[in-house]
């Protein structure tokens, strides 16, 4: 099915069933990773809550899921960087294997700050799952364990991801004019 041409939208990168197809077997690589044990997935607001109950079902180990939300400033336009959690998890992950579940990883500045706040509070085990990863436009180093997709270094918004917080509704992923958001 062609999906509506929508403002700003220049072209889809993936559609659903791509989605769908790649999820199912990223879902498939976590269960047999985590065979035998639960899984904690944290999602981080907003953007990563599509690709969270999506990828939950598709994975065959018992799970568990918790959300926290962060905040980034930046001192100057060219530098990402200052995270702060601006909502917290619910509950304690110590002992847990948690897997960090993101929309995206571009500079890596938000996975590392969560990864090592995270890790400061005990858990088993913990890994990062992202459905986009950007390496093109990394800054710092962080471990992915588990992608979906590689994408190129253009804005794209659906499956999560915004433009101005509309689109995240789509069921697939474009790619957004560089007019529109650059
Ligand atoms: C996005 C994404 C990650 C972060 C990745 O969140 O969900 O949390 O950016 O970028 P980084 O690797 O450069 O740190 P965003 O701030 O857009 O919030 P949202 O999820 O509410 O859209």
């Amino acid at each position: 099915m062609t999906p509506p041409t929508l403002p700003g939208i220049e072209r889809v990168l993936f559609t659903e069933e791509q989605i769908a197809r790649r999820i199912s077997e990223v879902g498939e690589e976590i269960s047999q990773r985590y065979q035998g044990r639960e899984l904690k997935l944290i999602g981080v607001l907003k953007g990563a809550v599509f690709f969270l109950t999506a990828l939950a079902r598709a994975l065959r180990v018992p799970v568990k899921i918790d959300f926290l939300a962060i905040s980034s400033f930046s001192t100057r336009p060219s530098s990402p960087g200052v995270v702060r959690i601006a909502k917290d998890l619910d509950e304690s992950i110590e002992g847990e294997d948690v897997l960090l579940v993101e929309d995206i990883v571009d500079t890596g500045f938000t996975a590392r700050y969560l990864l090592e706040t995270l890790a400061a509070r005990g858990p088993n085990s913990l890994a990062v799952c992202t459905l986009l990863d950007r390496t093109s436009r990394r800054i710092v180093q962080v471990p992915v364990a588990f992608r979906c997709f590689e994408i190129p270094d253009r804005f794209v918004v659906g499956f999560g991801l915004d433009y101005r917080q509309l689109y995240r509704n789509l069921g697939y992923i474009a790619v957004m004019k560089p007019d529109w958001s650059e």
